[in-house]
């Protein structure tokens, strides 16, 4: 059966189907995947079924993986594979319980910013037959298109601080004591610097790059001034008008295009309703 691609009825997003990603892709596969992931920026894939050696071997198709900052959620066994769960054994986590709490692209706090990831589902909650933990995917190629021509212009060439410890300093301030980050991780991801308007390395296209997570502040202005362009822009970046809603199915594997969108995660569900997924994520390029 050939690979089909089927766009969702939504901004971004396609269904991909006939297509097990358990088996080694063929290259004529693999490439209507890769183009399909340029052209849609989030593709979905229905009802797999996946050991982790088969999740890894999907993911290497597109280059080499991070294994996560915040490695006490990394698999034990696959340290590439980041368990995203709101599980608790032995009154630990077993995963990273908050991930997605804010929009965010991943990694935009590292110099170098992942490319894309892939996070299948293995355990979903529900509510009364409705999955709950929605991902919402939004494109910031769009919200740069959406933008003002005056705004596009004072932004060119600006540049804001990223940072992991300002996301975790927001979860404490929003009354998760859990969350303070550890002096290994703040060592591990330092705060660092990007422009807010990038380039697509593929499509060309140009991004609209700060995210409410991890954007700490824009650079090279008062501060008060960087903090109400900052949430102008975040205003732009969580439109709805540019937004695919994922709702779960457990075997779904979603997989994104890091650069040109944003994600967060619906946190509508509480233990003992389980969620339980596996990230692998793939190193990006140095931006510009
Ligand atoms: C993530 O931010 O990578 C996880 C999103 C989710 O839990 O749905």
């Amino acid at each position: 059966m050939t690979v089909t691609i089927r766009p969702m009825d939504a901004p971004i997003g396609a269904e991909v189907q006939n297509v097990d990603l358990a088996q080694d892709l063929d290259g004529e596969s693999f490439r209507t995947i890769e183009a399909a992931l340029a052209e849609h920026s989030v593709l979905v894939f229905r009802d797999q079924n996946l050991t982790e050696d088969q999740q890894l071997r999907f993911s290497r198709r597109f280059g080499d993986l991070e294994a996560h900052v915040l490695s006490q959620y990394n698999h034990p066994k696959h340290p590439e594979i980041l368990i995203v769960s709101n599980v608790k054994e032995n009154g630990e986590h077993i995963g990273i319980y908050d991930a997605g709490r804010y929009w965010h692209t991943d990694l935009s706090y590292m110099a170098v910013p992942s490319k894309g990831s892939i996070l299948y589902a293995i355990e979903i909650p529900h509510k009364d037959g409705e999955p709950l933990g929605d991902t919402l995917f939004a494109s910031s190629a769009a919200a740069y298109d959406a933008l003002p021509d005056d705004t596009k212009a004072r932004i060119d060439g600006l540049s804001a601080l990223y940072s992991l410890d300002h996301r975790h300093k927001k979860l404490v301030a929003d009354g998760d004591a859990e969350a303070v980050l550890s002096d290994e991780a703040k060592t591990k991801a330092p705060e660092c610097v990007h422009h807010i308007v990038q380039r697509h390395p593929v499509t060309g296209r140009k991004i609209l790059y700060v995210n409410e997570g991890q954007t700490a502040g824009i650079l090279d202005m008062p501060a008060e001034e960087g903090q109400a362009l900052l949430k102008e822009l975040l205003s732009y970046c969580s439109d709805a008008s540019r937004v695919y809603r994922h709702k779960w199915r457990v075997g779904d594997v979603v997989m994104w295009d890091n650069l040109p969108t944003q994600h967060l995660a619906i946190a509508d569900y509480e233990l003992p309703d389980r969620r339980y997924l596996w990230r692998t994520t793939l190193r990006g390029q140095p931006m510009g």
